[in-house]
C-alpha cells in the first residue's frame, strides 16, 4: 500500500495551462475519483503520476519519495486505461505473463503470481482464449488482471469502464471494489460519470479546468457542494441568486429577478447581502395546499412531468424560474399533473449558500 501526495502540480501544453496548480493527498489504501468534465486535465494528472509525462511544476511523492525523476517502470504503478489494448494474438494466460516476462521473473514465480490473479478476477478457465472471444467485462478484467499482477502499490485507472454498457459496468464497480479491497491496492480512478464516482469512491476530486474544486467523501461533495459548478456537475440542484432582503429564523426572503422569495434556510449571510442558493430536486416535497403556516410559501405550477419508472420529475414554473422537483413514485403516493398549482417544502438545511461571489 502506498499514499500518493501531489503538491503544487502544474502542466502546460505550449501556452496552454492544463494543470493549475493542483495539490491533492490520496491516503493509502483508499480508491480515490477524479471527476470532472472533459478536458479538465484528469487524465493528465494521472499520466504525470504515471511518469509518462513530466511536470513543469510541484512535486509528486510516492510514500513520500519524491518520484519526479523516476523512470515509469520504477514508480511501481499498475494502469489501465479505457482501451483495454489487450494483445489479440496473445492468450489471456500470456496477456497478463506479459509484464512478468518483460521483469525475467522465473517461470514458477509467473505462473503462480498469473493464477493468482486470474483467480481474483474470477477468469479461471478462461486462460486459453484470445481477447476477441471474451465479452467486454471479461476482457476488462483481463486487463485489471494485468495491471494487478506486477503488483503495484498504485493502480491507476482512465475511464477504464466507460466502454462498457450499464448493467456491466455496474457490475464492474462492484468487482473492481472487492478486487481492490482485497488487494489493499491505494486506487486513482478518473471517471466523468458522477454516479460511478458516487459508488466506488472513498474520496471524490472534483476538477475544473485544471484545478480541484472540492475534496471530500461521496456524500460531502453530493450533500454539501460548495459551489455552483459542483452543485450543478455532481447531480441535479437549483439555484436561487439574489439579495437578502428580509431574515428571521424560519425565512429569508430573497428578492431574486423572479420577484420575492421565501427560502426555508439557515444563512450566515445578512440582509442587503447578495447570495446564491441551491436545492437539490430530491428535497423538495411538493403539496397541494399550502403546509406552512408560520411562513409564506413558494409556490408554482406543474409546468410537465417526466416519468422515469422509480422517481417522477416535476418542472415547476415559480413566477418564471423554473424549478424542478423529484419524488419516489410508491405505491398510493398521490401525483401531480400538468396545471396543478403546488407548493414547494424543504427542511431549512437543504437549502445551502454556494461560496460563489454573486453580484447584486
Ligand atoms: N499531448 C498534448 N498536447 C497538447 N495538449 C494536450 C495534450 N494532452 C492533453 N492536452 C490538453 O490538455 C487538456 C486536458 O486534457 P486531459 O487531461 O486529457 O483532460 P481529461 O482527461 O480531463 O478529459 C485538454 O485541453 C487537452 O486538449
Ligand atoms: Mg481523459
Amino acid at each position: 500500500m502506498a499514499t500518493v501526495r501531489l503538491e503544487n502540480l502544474t502542466k502546460k501544453y505550449g501556452e496552454n495551462t492544463v494543470l493549475d496548480g493542483i495539490s491533492l493527498e490520496i491516503p493509502e489504501g483508499t480508491l480515490v475519483s477524479l471527476l470532472g468534465p472533459s478536458g479538465c486535465g484528469k487524465t493528465t494528472t494521472l499520466r504525470l503520476i504515471a511518469g509518462f509525462e513530466q511536470a513543469d511544476g510541484g512535486d509528486i511523492y510516492i510514500d513520500n519519495q519524491r518520484v519526479n525523476d523516476i523512470k515509469v517502470h520504477q514508480r511501481n504503478i499498475g494502469m489501465v486505461f479505457q482501451s483495454y489494448a489487450l494483445f489479440p494474438h496473445m492468450t489471456v494466460w500470456d496477456n497478463v505473463a506479459y509484464g512478468l516476462k518483460q521483469r525475467k521473473l522465473s517461470k514458477k514465480e509467473i505462473d503462480s503470481r498469473v493464477k493468482d490473479v486470474l483467480k481474483l478476477v474470477q477468469l479461471e478457465g478462461y486462460e486459453a482464449r484470445k481477447p476477441k472471444q471474451l465479452s467486454g467485462g471479461q476482457q476488462q478484467r483481463v486487463a485489471l488482471a494485468r495491471a494487478l499482477v506486477i503488483q503495484p502499490k498504485i493502480l491507476l485507472l482512465d475511464e477504464s469502464l466507460s466502454a462498457l454498457d450499464k448493467k456491466l459496468r455496474v457490475e464492474m464497480q462492484v468487482e473492481l471494489r472487492r478486487i481492490l479491497d482485497a488487494s489493499g491496492i491505494t486506487a486513482l480512478f478518473v471517471t466523468h460519470d458522477q454516479e460511478e464516482a458516487l459508488t466506488l469512491s472513498d474520496y471524490i476530486v472534483v476538477m475544473d479546468r485544471g484545478t480541484i474544486v472540492q475534496v471530500g467523501k461521496p456524500y460531502e461533495v453530493y450533500e454539501a457542494p460548495k459551489n455552483r459548478f459542483v452543485a450543478s456537475f455532481l447531480g441535479k440542484s437549483n439555484f436561487f441568486e439574489g439579495v437578502i432582503k428580509e431574515k428571521n429564523d424560519i425565512v429569508i426572503i430573497l428578492e431574486t429577478s423572479f420577484g420575492e422569495m421565501p427560502l426555508a434556510t439557515s444563512s450566515p449571510r445578512e440582509v442587503g447581502e447578495a447570495a446564491l442558493y441551491s436545492i437539490r430536486p430530491e428535497k423538495i416535497k411538493l403539496e397541494a395546499t399550502d403546509k406552512n403556516s408560520a411562513a409564506e410559501s413558494i409556490s408554482g405550477v406543474v409546468k410537465f412531468v417526466t416519468y422515469a419508472g422509480n422517481i417522477s420529475s416535476y418542472t415547476i414554473d415559480c413566477n418564471g424560474l423554473q424549478v424542478i422537483a423529484e419524488s419516489q413514485n410508491a405505491v398510493g403516493e398521490f401525483q401531480f399533473k400538468e396545471g396543478d398549482l403546488v407548493f414547494l417544502c424543504w427542511e431549512p438545511q437543504f437549502c445551502l449558500l454556494m461560496e460563489d461571489e454573486v453580484k447584486k
